[in-house]
């Protein structure tokens, strides 16, 4: 008879491969190890592999940049989406595409659950969870980090007694996730939060300090709140995005140190490399406010705060999520027209931006004689909107 399948999520790394021989022996099932390119810089080849040398029976590597960029990063971006105002969301986002992945991947192989390699106390797992209940609520999840309750030491020591090669990256005091919107890092020395970033944390981008001296201006231009042409070269969304993160990366923009609230309650430090969300969303909403009314942009952020913390939260596919990007997609309808930003040392400026739905009106805004504004009408306007202050300061005013 054959044995049951579960789906792993499989990174290549320590932890997911210990998960391999683990779940093999505890459960004694078949291993099918899924990795997921979300445009993270590894070698997925060589995790293919990895997969099989450890135990799996077969080792899959599904390529979903593309639908990561127009299903998870382009609301994202239209959404101007930071959580706590501070971070792009680029490991949250990911997530529930890797989970939908891997809900396909055990129809198509008739696995009774999905694993995965997340801890307890972090975002990840609620993630997982929560969209694999969404999507498949009748698979079983098989947490192994959750459940096997070694430590690292332990773990190590496990994987060298089953005979997986231990990667020097392991060594390394820091978890790190990658894809193309972000690189996010945590742990080590980051835990105590009066600690500045060592210079070793940081990877896709420079120093500040040792940025270039002159200036790098760059041109983005957006169709419905989208980017779709980077300095006048038409890109694919995930193109523009990994382009994007080499040219502000090697100007120091991007680098985000926070504390942040957890969904399971904890605060922790993060640092988070995000050259390319930095720029896209800056000149996104600097857009906005040329061609969006001030009412829908100030409601608009309401809307934007709320779809940040679904997202980070795992609920990308809740109602209140979709409802939330159904409003943001009716706003993107005149979001289009061309941002010009300066890139130096470590800041992003906009400098520029021009649009056909700009609503910006010289004729309206100029201090000089072509002024068309009617400045008397502003005496009766001023007279009624400030009316029910006056209304207020009669009755209550001098009674402090
Ligand atoms: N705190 C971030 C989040 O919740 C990043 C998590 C990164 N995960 C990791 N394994 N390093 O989205």
């Amino acid at each position: 008879m054959s044995k049951e399948k579960v789906v792993l999520a499989y990174s290549g790394g320590l932890d997911t491969s210990v998960a391999v021989k683990w779940l093999r022996e505890k459960y004694d099932v078949d291993v099918i190890a899924v990795a997921v390119d979300v445009g993270q810089p590894e070698n997925l080849l060589m995790v293919q592999r990895k997969a099989l040398t450890v135990g799996a029976v077969s080792s899959l590597v599904i390529d979903a940049e593309a639908e990561f960029a127009r299903d998870f990063i382009a609301p994202a971006i239209q959404a101007n989406a930071l959580y706590q105002r501070k971070y792009p969301l680029g490991t949250a986002l990911a997530r529930p595409l890797i989970a939908k992945l891997l809900v396909d991947a055990a129809r198509e192989h008739g696995a009774a659950a999905i694993a995965h390699g997340c801890t307890g106390k972090g975002n990840d797992q609620v993630r997982f969870d929560v969209t694999i209940g969404a999507l498949a609520p009748d698979l079983r999840i098989i947490a192994p980090q959750r459940e096997w309750g070694m430590n690292r030491e332990q773990e190590i020591a496990y994987a060298k007694e089953h005979g997986i090669e231990v990667p020097v990256t392991s060594a390394s005091p820091y978890s790190i996730d990658e894809n193309m919107y972000g690189r996010s890092v945590e742990a080590g020395v980051l835990e105590d939060p009066w600690n500045e970033p060592p210079p070793e944390v940081w990877s896709w981008t420079m120093d500040p300090s040792e940025t270039p001296e002159t200036p790098q201006y760059i041109e983005l231009t957006f169709k419905n709140g989208l980017p779709t042409v980077l300095n006048e070269k038409e890109l694919g969304l995930a193109e523009l995005i990994k382009e994007l993160n080499q040219v502000a990366g090697q100007n120091g923009v991007g680098r985000i140190d926070m504390v942040e609230d957890r969904v399971v309650g904890i605060k922790s430090r993060e640092i988070y490399e995000c050259p390319a969300a930095t720029v896209l969303l800056q000149a996104h909403r600097e857009l906005e406010a040329l061609v969006l009314p001030g009412e829908l942009i100030r409601f608009k952020q309401t809307v934007e705060d709320a779809f940040s913390e679904q997202a980070y939260s795992g609920l990308w596919y809740s109602p209140l999520r979709e409802s939330l990007s159904a409003f943001i997609t009716h706003t993107q309808k005149f979001v289009s027209g061309s941002v010009r930003l300066k890139l130096h040392n470590g800041n992003c400026a906009v400098v520029g931006r021009k649009s056909e739905s700009s609503l910006y009106d010289l004729s309206l805004a100029t201090y000089d004689e072509n002024d068309k504004f009617s400045h008397a009408s502003a005496e009766g306007f001023i007279e009624l909107f400030g009316l029910p202050t006056r209304v207020w300061a009669q009755k209550h005013g001098g009674k402090n």
